[in-house]
Parts: structure tokens; sequence; C-alpha cells
């Protein structure tokens, strides 16, 4: 398999299964737009494949999407800076860490973002009630090496300048750059936290209001898959989204998930992929790939979902 670059670190990433979601891709569209951007993986592997040449990504994280926008458009001096607070932190390694982390929470300084990240606990993003950053430092690991960072870094932004227009604003408010010649890919938190206060992002979301706007885009007949609910073995998390959308469901397969490896279980997670009904009718009348196609082509209930299986040629 070949290597698909992403200098940031962050949990939730798309990264492992990014080529199996662009298997349900229209053969053509215009933009690839991620309202839940994260760390990006699906719009860098699209780059990767050329499926798409322009994109957008927003996500409600300001400083994650002004990190990614450095990343881009200004690699030598967001790899410098990485460079230097990596070498800085040399023999005081939980010190320094404690002192960014603060710098972070005063500043949101996009450079201390991609230090923390590279740097905190399995690259999950926590804050507390007030909004600051509180994830501790994995004591074991000093983050990725300068160069090997450097070199990611370029990778991306070779991939993604020129392309790449990037907002932080609630998801809903894309509709207002949503068109129908568009694909959306949307990957919002798991619904397990989204109900409470949501430490891991800024803010949860509401399950009422995604439907909603889901519904919308469907009254606009627009291109989107959603990454939502999954299992793990016989354990789901997350509610399905409602029939009413009419979307149809997927299963991909994630592997083995860290927690059931660290219980010594041998149980596969899978999440689900929904897509739209004007994604269906697309891919049904137009589609790329052949095993779209014979997947899509195969009955399935709700309940039991077909599994997408990598077969991107
Ligand atoms: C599961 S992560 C997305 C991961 C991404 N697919 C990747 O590969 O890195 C969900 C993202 O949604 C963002 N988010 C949470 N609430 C949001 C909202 N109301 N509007 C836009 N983004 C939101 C979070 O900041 C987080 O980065």
């Amino acid at each position: 398999m070949q290597r698909i670059p992403q200098p940031i670190p962050y949990q939730g990433s798309k990264r492992n299964i990014a080529q199996q979601i662009m298997i349900a891709f229209p053969k053509q569209f215009g933009s690839l737009i991620e309202p839940f951007a994260g760390s990006a993986a699906l719009s860098v592997a699209t780059a990767y494949y050329r499926k798409a040449n322009q994109f957008y990504l927003n996500d409600l994280n300001k400083p994650l999407m002004d990190l990614l926008d450095k990343i881009v458009n200004q690699p030598a001096q967001i790899a410098n800076a990485y460079e230097d607070l990596w070498n800085a932190q040399s023999g005081r390694e939980r010190a320094f860490y404690d002192f960014i982390r603060d710098e972070f929470n005063k500043t949101h300084h996009p450079d201390y973002l991609l230090y923390l990240l590279a740097r905190c606990v399995k690259a999950s993003v926590r804050y507390n009630a007030e909004g600051a950053f509180n994830q501790s430092p994995d004591n074991r690991r000093k983050g990725r090496r300068p160069t090997s960072m450097r070199q990611e870094i370029f990778a991306v932004s070779n991939l993604l300048q020129n392309r790449t227009t990037f907002a932080s604003h609630d998801y809903k408010d894309t509709l207002n750059v949503i068109s129908q010649s568009d694909l959306i890919y949307m990957d919002p938190p798991y619904q397990g936290t989204s109900q409470s206060k949501d430490h891991r992002y800024y803010r949860g979301i509401d399950v009422e209001e995604l439907i909603d706007f889901l519904a919308e885009l469907n009254k606009r007949q627009v291109l989107f898959l959603l990454s939502y609910d999954g299992r793990t073995g016989d354990k789901t998390y997350g509610t399905m989204l409602p029939a009413h959308l009419k979307l149809k469901r997927f299963e991909i397969c994630a592997g083995r998930s860290s927690q059931a490896t660290l219980l010594g279980s041998h149980s596969q997670t899978y999440e689900s992929l929904y897509l739209s009904p004007a994604l269906v009718r697309r891919l049904r009348t137009n589609n790329t790939f052949s095993t779209t196609s014979a997947v899509l082509n195969k009955p399935s209930r709700d309940t039991q979902p077909v599994q997408l299986e990598l077969g991107i040629g």
C-alpha cells in the first residue's frame, strides 16, 4: 500500500480508511468539501490519488485550521518552527511541554499546536470547560523527528497548495458554499460524546440539527458521504441515522482497535459510511470503479450493510 503523507497526528483521523471511503466517490465532481475536516486526512488522500482538484476544509477548531493553512501555504516556516521547538525541549521535555501548552492557551499559535499534537497522549485534543487545551504529554515519546515532520509537511503542501480554501465555522455554515457539483464528506464527532460537553472538540453536535442538515442537503440533491456510527465485534457505538433520510449504509473494516488489542480481543472495528440518495444515483448511472458498482448493486438491508472492500485501481 502506498503511503499518504500526514503531518498532523489526530485521534479519529480517517487516514487508515481513506482509500476505502474513496471507493464511493463519483467519477467527476467539483470540490471536495469537508465540514468536519480535522486533520483533513480524506482530502490529502484524495489529492494524492488525483481524484479532485479543489478542496474546502472547515472545522470549528480554528487553531487546527490555522495549522493546516500554514502547513499548506507556509511549509518552510512551520517546519522550522517545529524543529526549533523540538530541539528546545531536549533534557526538559515535561516542563517544556507544559510551558508550550500554557503559551498555546494564551496565543492559539498554530506552531505550538503542532508540537502539542506531536507529543500529547494518543494525539487526542482535549479541552477543559473554559476551552483551554489540557491534554497531558506522552512521556515515553519526544514527538516525531523534525526531518520526518518536514517531509510530511512539504508533501501535504505540494498536494493542497493553490487548490484549498480554509474556514472555521459551524458545519451548518458550509451550506453557503455547497453546490450540486461538489462532493461533501462529513465526519462529525462521535455521538457518545456529543450530547454532553465534548472535551475532545470545542463543542458537541446536536443530533437533531445534524439530521435537519442532512435532510436539507438531500433536498438540494447534494452528493455526500458521512461517517457516523460503528461497531467493534458485537458492541455498537452511536445510533444509526433515521430511515427517512434514505441514506445507503455501508460498513468499512477499520481493523482491530487499539482498545480491543489491549484487551486481547480479536474483534474488528467496522465504521458505517452513509451515502446520500443523489450520490447513489450518480454511482449507479456513472460509476468509476467496478467494485463500487458491484457493491452498490447488491441488495442490502439497513441492518445488514454491505461491506466495502479495498479495491481502488
Ligand atoms: C472525528 S473529527 C474529524 C476527523 C477527520 N475526518 C480526520 O481525518 O482527521 C471531528 C471534527 O469535527 C470538528 N467539529 C466539532 N463540532 C463541529 C461543528 N459544530 N462544526 C464544525 N466542526 C466541528 C472537531 O473539531 C473535529 O476536528
